[in-house]
C-alpha cells in the first residue's frame, strides 16, 4: 500500500516512475520476502509461462503485478540449473525442484506407475528440463484456431499472430562454424527473432554422430527439415537449444524474463508460495463469479494467507497445477468436486480433461564412439569444460503418417473414424467433454494425420557412456487422460491418468516408429557408430514381440497438456479465446495446459508464445501505461549481452532521478 501511494505521488508530481526509498528493492530481481495486501494482477505459478507473464504486465506502470511460486528461487542449485549438460549428468530430478508426480497404475504400460516429473522452482519446468527448443507448425495452430469457430478473439490464435509471438519471444544465434560443419546444422535465419528474452542456440560441441543424423534420415527416407522454425515443423533437422551462448548457460524464464529486470516497484515475485485456492466474491452474480483473493500458504498448509486481488488471476501452475487450484477451488466437474468433498463453486465440467501427452520409447546400440556419456564418464580435463558441458541431445526429426504406414494410410485413417464412440473419455464425461473429445479426434485424424505433421519424433541420445540410443515418441495420441483431484486438501498431489495407449491406433504408430528407430541405427551412415543393438535386441521382432517389450518401457516424453483447454463450452472448454475460465468474471489461464490439442513439437517454445500473446492480450484489454524508461521493456534488457544487472543502474535507460540517487546510497551503506 504505501509502495503504490509512493508511486502515485511520484508520478502526479510529473517525475517519472522511480524506484522509491525501500530496503526490500536492494534484493536483485524483484523477489521478495513480503508482499503487499492486493495486486491488480496475481499470477499463480512462476514456472515457464509465470514469469514471462509478471514480466510483460509489470511492463505497464499502472498495474500492480505479484507472482506467486509454490517452490524456492532455486539460488542454491543455480550451477546445476545453468549447467546445459548437467541436465544428464547432474539431474535436479531427485531434488526439491522436482514435484516428482506419478501417474495411476497404467494398463497401457503393464500397470505401472509412471514418473512425472515437473520443475518446481522460479522458471518451473524450463529450469530442469532438456533444453530442445522446437516449434509447432502451421498446420496445427491453424487447427487449433479453426476449433474456435467464430469465437470472440479466435484470430489471435492464428499462425500468424503465433509466429510473431514465437519470434517475439526469442533471440537467435546461428552456431559456430565448427560445429555447423560437423553437426551438419543448417538454419534460416529469418524464421527466427532476434532480440528476444530467450536464446535459442546450438551448444559448443558437438559429435559426428549428430552429423550423421540428417544423412541417415535420408537413407530411410526422411527428407530433411526445409524450415522448421517458419511454420513447416517436420523433416529431419538438428534443433535449436534453449543456451545462451555468450557463457553457454541454460536460457530459461527465470534467466530470460526475471534476472535482467531493474527493480520494479510495481512487480513483486513471491517464491515458497502455494496457492490453495482461489476465492470468490459471494456477492458477485452466481453466472460470473468474481474472484477477489488468492489464497496460500508458505508452510505446507499449517498457515492460509491471503492476498486481494483487484483487476484479475491469471493461472500459469502449469498442465498438472493450473486444473488442481481451479478443482480445489471448486471450479470443475461435479462429480470429481462431490466426490473429493469439494463445496461445488462453479460448474466447469472440462477442468483437468483432454489431456494428451507424448510417449516415448527408444532403441538402443553399444558403441566404440565417444559419447557425450563416455567422456563425461572419463574424467578427462574435458569434464568441466563449460564448451563440453553446453553439449546437449538436439538431433531430431518428425515423421509423417506416409512415410510410416505408406499407402495404407488412408485404411487406418479410415478405422481410426469408425473408432470412436469406444473411446470416448470414461469419468466424469458430461455431453460436452464427450463432444470435445470427438472435436479434438476429428481434427486429429482428418487434418493431421493426413497431412505432414508428424507423428512420430525420432531423436538421437549421446549422452549415455558407451551406448547411442534413438527415441521414438507418439506426438499426436487418440487416448485422451484427465487431472482430477480425490481430497478437499489442497496440499494433496492431483491424480494423474494419462490412460496411456487406451487406443489401439497410438500403439499401433509407437510400434511403427520404432521399427523406424531401429532402420534408422542401421542405416549409413549412423550404422558405422553402433556395434550392436542393445535393447530391444535382436531377438524382438515380431509385431507381438514389439508389443510386450514396449508396454513396460513406454514413459513420458514430458509434454502434457490441454488440461484448461480453448474450446468452445459446449466442447468441454475450459477458457474461451481471451483465455478467460468460463463462469469467472476475472479469472484466465495461460500455460501449456490451454492449446486444445498437444503438437508436434517439444512444448516450451509455444508456451513462451503463448503467455507472450497472453501478456499482450491482457495488456490490450487493460490499456496499461508502459513504462517511461524501458528496459523497463522485457525485450531489450533480456536478450542477452548488455541486459540490466539488476541494480537499477546499468543498461537500464530509466531517468536517474533523485529517489533513484537515495536508492543507490542506501545500497552503499548496505554493502558495507
Ligand atoms: C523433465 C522435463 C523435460 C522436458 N524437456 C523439454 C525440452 O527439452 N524441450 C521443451 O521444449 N520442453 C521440455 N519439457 C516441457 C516444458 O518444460 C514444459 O512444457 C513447459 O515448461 C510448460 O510450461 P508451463 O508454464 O505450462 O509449466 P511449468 O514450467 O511447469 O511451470 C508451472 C509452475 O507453476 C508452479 N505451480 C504449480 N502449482 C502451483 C500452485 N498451486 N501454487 C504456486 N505455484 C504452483 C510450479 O511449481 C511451476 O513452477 C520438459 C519438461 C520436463 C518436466
Ligand atoms: C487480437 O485480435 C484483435 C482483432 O483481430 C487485434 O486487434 C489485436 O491486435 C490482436 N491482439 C494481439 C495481441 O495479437
Ligand atoms: C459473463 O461473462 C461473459 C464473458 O465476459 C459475458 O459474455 C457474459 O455476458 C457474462 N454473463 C453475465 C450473466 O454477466
Ligand atoms: C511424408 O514424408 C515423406 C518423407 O519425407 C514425404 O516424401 C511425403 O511427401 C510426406 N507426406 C505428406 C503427406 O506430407
Ligand atoms: C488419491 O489417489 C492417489 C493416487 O493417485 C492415492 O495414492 C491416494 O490414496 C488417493 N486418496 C484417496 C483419499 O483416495
Ligand atoms: C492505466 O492507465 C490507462 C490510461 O490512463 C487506463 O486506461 C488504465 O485503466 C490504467 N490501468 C490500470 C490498471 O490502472
Ligand atoms: C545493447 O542494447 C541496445 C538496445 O537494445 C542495442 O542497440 C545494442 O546493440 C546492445 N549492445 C550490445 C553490446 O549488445
Ligand atoms: C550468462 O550471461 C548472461 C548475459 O548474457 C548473464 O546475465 C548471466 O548472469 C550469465 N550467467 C552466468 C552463470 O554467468
Amino acid at each position: 500500500m504505501r509502495r503504490d501511494l509512493s508511486a502515485a505521488l511520484l508520478l502526479s508530481a510529473g517525475v517519472a516512475l522511480a524506484a522509491p526509498f525501500e530496503p526490500r528493492l536492494l534484493r536483485a530481481r524483484n523477489i521478495v520476502d513480503e508482499i503487499q495486501e492486493s495486486y491488480d494482477f496475481v499470477v499463480v505459478g512462476g514456472g515457464l509461462a509465470g514469469l514471462v507473464l509478471g514480466a510483460r504486465l509489470s511492463e505497464d506502470s499502472n498495474h500492480t503485478v505479484l507472482v506467486l511460486e509454490s517452490g524456492g528461487t532455486g539460488d542454491d542449485l543455480r550451477d546445476r540449473i545453468d549447467t546445459p549438460g548437467y541436465t544428464y549428468y547432474q539431474s535436479l530430478w531427485p531434488t526439491a525442484l522436482n514435484w516428482a508426480f506419478q501417474t495411476t497404475p497404467q494398463a497401457g504400460a503393464g500397470d505401472r506407475q509412471l514418473v512425472w516429473p515437473r520443475g518446481k522452482v522460479l522458471g518451473g519446468s524450463s529450469a530442469i528440463n532438456g533444453l530442445y527448443m522446437n516449434r509447432p507448425g502451421e498446420i496445427e495452430i491453424n487447427a487449433w484456431k479453426d476449433m474456435l469457430g467464430n469465437m470472440d478473439g479466435a484470430d489471435n490464435w492464428s499462425w500468424d499472430s503465433f509466429y510473431a509471438a514465437l519470434k517475439k519471444s526469442e533471440t537467435f544465434t546461428p552456431p559456430s562454424d565448427a560445429v555447423a560443419e560437423e553437426g551438419g546444422i543448417t538454419w534460416t535465419s529469418s524464421s527466427h527473432g532476434t532480440s528476444g528474452p530467450i536464446h535459442m542456440s546450438y551448444p559448443g560441441y558437438t559429435f559426428p554422430q549428430v552429423g550423421q543424423w540428417s544423412q541417415a534420415m535420408q537413407t530411410v527416407g526422411i527428407a530433411n527439415s526445409h524450415d522448421t522454425y517458419g511454420g513447416q515443423n517436420w523433416g529431419a533437422y538438428v534443433a535449436t537449444s534453449a543456451i545462451n551462448p555468450t557463457n553457454w548457460t541454460r536460457s530459461y524464464s527465470r534467466s530470460g524474463y526475471l534476472d535482467p529486470l531493474p527493480p520494479r516497484p510495481n512487480y513483486d515475485v513471491l517464491a515458497n508460495a502455494h496457492v490453495t485456492r482461489v476465492l470468490f466474491d459471494s456477492s458477485s452474480p452466481k453466472a460470473n463469479l468474481t474472484a477477489n483473493a488468492v489464497e496460500y500458504t508458505r508452510d505446507g498448509g499449517q498457515t492460509k494467507l491471503t492476498v486481494k486481488v483487484n483487476k484479475e488471476v491469471i493461472l500459469a501452475g502449469g498442465t498438472v497445477g493450473s486444473p488442481a487450484v481451479l478443482l480445489y477451488s471448486g471450479v470443475g466437474p461435479k462429480d470429481v468436486l462431490s466426490a473429493a468433498g469439494v463445496p461445488l463453486v462453479s460448474e466447469l465440467p472440462g477442468v483437468g480433461q483432454h489431456l494428451q501427452d507424448h510417449l516415448s520409447v527408444s532403441v538402443q546400440w553399444s558403441t566404440d564412439q565417444p559419447t557425450a556419456g563416455s567422456i563425461y564418464a572419463g574424467d578427462g580435463p574435458e569434464k568441466n569444460d563449460p564448451v563440453f558441458l553446453s553439449f546437449v541431445n538436439s538431433a531430431t526429426g518428425y515423421v509423417n503418417a506416409t512415410a510410416i504406414f505408406g499407402a495404407g494410410v488412408s485404411e487406418f485413417q479410415n478405422g481410426i473414424n469408425g473408432q470412436v464412440d469406444q473411446f470416448t473419455p470414461k469419468a466424469s464425461s458430461g455431453a460436452t467433454v464427450v463432444a470435445g473429445y470427438k472435436s479434438i479426434y476429428s481434427v486429429t485424424a482428418n487434418k493431421i494425420l493426413t497431412s505432414p505433421i508428424g507423428q512420430i519424433e525420432l531423436l538421437l541420445a549421446t549422452n549415455a557412456a558407451g551406448a547411442i540410443r534413438i527415441t521414438a515418441a507418439l506426438q499426436h495420441p487418440f487416448s485422451h487422460g484427465q487431472i482430477y483431484i480425490n481430497s478437499s486438501n489442497p496440499m494433496d498431489y492431483p491424480v494423474i491418468d494419462p490412460n496411456y495407449l487406451a487406443h489401439p491406433a497410438d500403439y499401433t504408430i509407437l510400434r511403427e516408429g520404432l521399427k523406424l528407430a531401429r532402420r534408422l541405427g542401421e542405416a549409413d551412415p549412423l550404422k558405422n557408430s553402433m556395434t550392436a543393438e542393445t535393447a530391444p535386441g535382436p531377438d524382438v521382432q515380431s509385431d507381438a514381440q514389439w508389443e510386450d517389450w514396449l508396454r513396460t518401457q513406454i514413459g513420458t516424453e514430458f509434454h502434457p497438456s490441454s488440461t484448461c483447454a480453448m474450446l468452445p463450452l459446449a466442447q468441454g472448454g475450459v477458457v474461451d479465446a481471451n483465455l478467460r475460465v468460463y463462469g469467472l468474471a476475472n479469472v484466465r489461464v495461460a500455460d501449456a495446459s490451454v492449446p486444445p490439442i498437444v503438437f508436434s513439437a517439444h512444448l516450451m517454445g509455444s508456451t513462451y508464445a503463448l503467455a507472450e500473446q497472453a501478456s499482450s492480450l491482457i495488456r490490450g484489454f487493460y490499456n496499461g501505461v508502459p513504462s517511461t524508461g524501458s528496459s523497463g521493456g522485457t525485450t531489450g534488457g533480456g536478450s542477452g549481452d548488455n541486459a540490466s544487472d539488476g541494480t537499477g543502474s546499468a543498461s537500464t535507460s530509466r531517468p536517474w532521478t533523485f529517489s533513484m540517487a537515495l536508492v543507490a546510497l542506501f545500497a552503499v551503506k548496505f554493502l558495507l
